[in-house]
This record gives C-alpha cells, structure tokens and sequence, in this order.
C-alpha cells in the first residue's frame, strides 16, 4: 500500500520524505488556506520536493471552471493529479480529464456507488473519507471494503485513497483490506513511528551500556 501525507505544510513534508516513507501528497483547500500561502507556490513547492504523484484540487463547481483549472494545474507539473469532488459536474469534468489524459483523484467520496461514478469516469484515484463517515455514524472503512472488492470484482483500474484517515488503526484496516493508498496527516504518520515500548526499551538499552561503557 502506498502512504500518501495529507496537508500543505512544507516542512511536514519535507520530513516524512526525509524518512522515506511517503509516495506522494494530497492536499484540499482547508489544507491550503492553514498554511497561509497561494496555492500555486505552495503547490510548486510540493511538486519540486516529492517526486510521487501530488494532488491539487479544483475550486469551481462547474465542469467548463473545473477543466480550465484542471488543464492549467496538470500543465505545471507531471506528477500533478487534479482532484476534483464527487459531484455530477465533477464526474463530467473526470471523464474530460481522463479523454485528455490528465490523470484525477476524484475526492468527497461517501458512498460505494458514487465511487462506481468515478471509476466509469477513468478516475485514476477515488478518495472515500473515511473518517468524516465515522463521525456521523457510519463505517468508513466498510466502505473502503465495498469500493476495493467491487473495483476488483468487476476489473475497475482506479486505485482507492482512504481519506480522512484520523488514526494508526485506520491505517492498519486500510492494509488488511487492500486499499491502494492511504492518505494520513503528519501526527498519524508520527504515531504510526512510534511505541511506548520502543522508547521504554531503548532507555533500559542506554541505562544498561553505561554500566559497561568506559
Ligand atoms: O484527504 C481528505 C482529508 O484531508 C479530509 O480529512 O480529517 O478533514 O476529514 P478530515
């Protein structure tokens, strides 16, 4: 499964890909807008540090606005991915990319069936939110096993991105079930490298060295 990180924040970024554990970046406008910076340098930015696929998405809420935006952000960079939400005119503009091959991350999914929509449209990515189902109610993560079985079940090429991963258990679901992606923001990637255990056993280990050490 490959581990995307979920914000605009450039020295996260910079970290996590120190360490080598990330495949690419997804980023919305909230994630944007709480780094205070415009989105073109910041996506720039991004583009120029990770050579992993990088998701930029749309603003419009129309397929003519979504295109224009979609045309011009995949003309910056290769690794660009257009996200675009999960709306009728989000599909239409999905379909457009995918004839123009520009390659999409079709976001705001909550549903199996929107994602069928998505996958019909040549979605290279669908993005279900996991969390945001758990926080009303549903299950999130029965819904990333409906979307992987049915793309399987019927041959669907597009890859299904857990979104709105909140915590390391989402990431371990996402695993067992085999999602193509996760998406995680930097304190679940930062959880996902840590154990208590690990920090009680290495103190004993430097404890106990320095009783044989010069
Ligand atoms: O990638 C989508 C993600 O950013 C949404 O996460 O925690 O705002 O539901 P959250």
């Amino acid at each position: 499964m490959e581990l995307f990180i979920d914000t605009a924040d450039i020295q996260q970024i910079r970290e996590v890909n120190d360490m080598g554990i990330i495949d690419g970046v997804t980023t919305n406008p909230t994630l944007v807008a709480k780094s205070g910076r415009k989105f073109k340098d910041v996506l720039l930015e991004i583009c120029d540090l990770v050579s992993g696929p990088v998701s930029a998405e749309v603003v419009s809420t129309d397929c003519d606005g979504m295109m224009k935006e979609a045309v011009e952000y995949a003309g910056l960079r290769p690794n660009v991915i257009v996200k675009i939400p999960l709306t009728p005119e989000g599909i239409k503009a999905t379909n457009q990319c995918t004839k123009q091959d520009i390659k999409t991350n079709v976001t705001l999914c909550f549903s199996p069936t929107q994602a069928l929509l998505a996958a019909k449209a040549g979605a290279t990515y669908v993005s279900p939110f996991v969390g945001r189902i758990d926080d009303h109610s549903g299950d999130g993560m029965e819904v990333v096993a409906d979307i992987v079985s049915i793309y399987e079940r019927y041959g669907y090429k597009t890859k299904v991105l857990a979104a709105s991963i909140r915590h390391p258990l989402h990431v371990l679901e996402a695993l067992r079930l085999g999602a193509h992606v996760a998406t995680c923001p930097y304190k679940v990637l930062m959880q996902l490298a840590h154990h208590p255990l690990t920090d009680i056993g290495l103190a004993k280990f430097l404890e106990d060295w320095k009783s044989v050490s010069p």
